[in-house]
């Protein structure tokens, strides 16, 4: 296993000039793909309500279901850096209850460090937060918990005032004690200027090249939703396309008696198999072997 990622590799990656590759994973089956591919961060986004649970934003998503996705991607992971999202309302009232709701998800979620949405309004709670110990991932620009206050997913900071509230709010955020930002949804040149003018990493996503980092959700990224295609994602697989094809070979191979054969099914007479050596890498079965 290559070394664990820390916040303390993740500031180290800015000041070497090496890109951090950050995703978004919501289960234990691909936190441990997601960490042998040698990605730096784990994201368990809040993204999880329109990705998992098919909602239109990330509005509904509770804290106890971040907590739940949480747990199950800390089982996968081992070695990436593992950052889970504060879903809307779970810190916004204020400092106290955003402490309440962080320590949750570090205890029971078992995530090392947590995301929050917002600029200067936020400083305070990161504030709070990184007193007592809690590593915090910042997010300016596109905040989709804010959805209804943009009007919409629209790219921010496209004039002056927008992309001035964008880089003060960066700003507070990294005063405050955040040790990371993501830029999301913003022109090339605004990400740019908050990239330079910090000394903590900013992870884009529908920023442009210039970022420290990129974050992209895994879903997306795989091809797995039908045509949602944005400007900002790269599809680096058709896992949609070959999921279903997959899926009708083996309805076929029902319907037609081909699955199970012979081999694939147990014989009253079969000797129950030696038991495997205690080999680490075997993953967990739910069946009889
Ligand atoms: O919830 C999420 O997936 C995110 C990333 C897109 C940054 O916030």
């Amino acid at each position: 296993m290559e070394s664990k990622v820390t916040v303390r590799t993740i500031a180290e990656a800015k000041r070497r000039g090496r890109r951090i590759a950050m995703v978004t994973c919501y289960d234990a089956t691909f936190g441990r793909l997601v960490d042998e591919s040698g990605i730096d961060i784990v994201l368990v986004g809040d993204s999880l309500g329109m990705v998992i649970q098919g909602l239109p934003n990330t509005l509904p998503v509770t804290l106890d279901e971040v907590v739940y996705h949480c747990r199950a991607v800390a089982r996968g992971v081992r070695r990436a850096h593992l950052v889970g999202d504060m879903p809307f309302g779970s810190y916004q009232a204020s400092p106290e209850d955003a402490l309440r709701s962080a320590v949750r998800m570090l205890k029971e979620g078992g995530v090392e460090a947590v995301k929050l949405e917002g600029g200067v309004e936020m400083a305070e709670t990161v504030r709070r937060l990184v007193a007592v110990g809690i590593p915090v991932m910042g997010h300016v620009g596109l905040t989709p918990q804010s959805v209804h206050a943009m009007g919409g997913f629209r790219v921010q900071g496209r004039d002056e005032d927008s992309a001035g509230r964008i880089v003060d709010g960066a700003r507070a955020l990294q005063e405050a004690g955040a040790y990371s930002i993501v830029l999301e949804g913003m022109p090339t040149d605004v990400a740019a200027r908050v990239t330079a003018s910090l000394p903590i990493p900013t992870i884009g996503i529908g920023a442009g090249p210039s970022c420290d980092g990129q974050v992209l959700v895994l879903h997306d990224l795989l091809g797995l939703p039908g045509d949602f295609s944005p400007r900002f994602v790269r599809r680096y697989e058709e896992l949609g396309l070959r999921t279903r094809a997959a899926l009708a070979k083996y309805v076929d191979d029902v319907r037609r008696g081909d699955f199970p054969s012979k081999e694939e099914s147990y014989q009253s007479a079969d000797a129950a198999p030696a038991p495997k050596p205690d080999d680490k890498d075997t993953p967990p079965r739910y069946g009889p072997q």
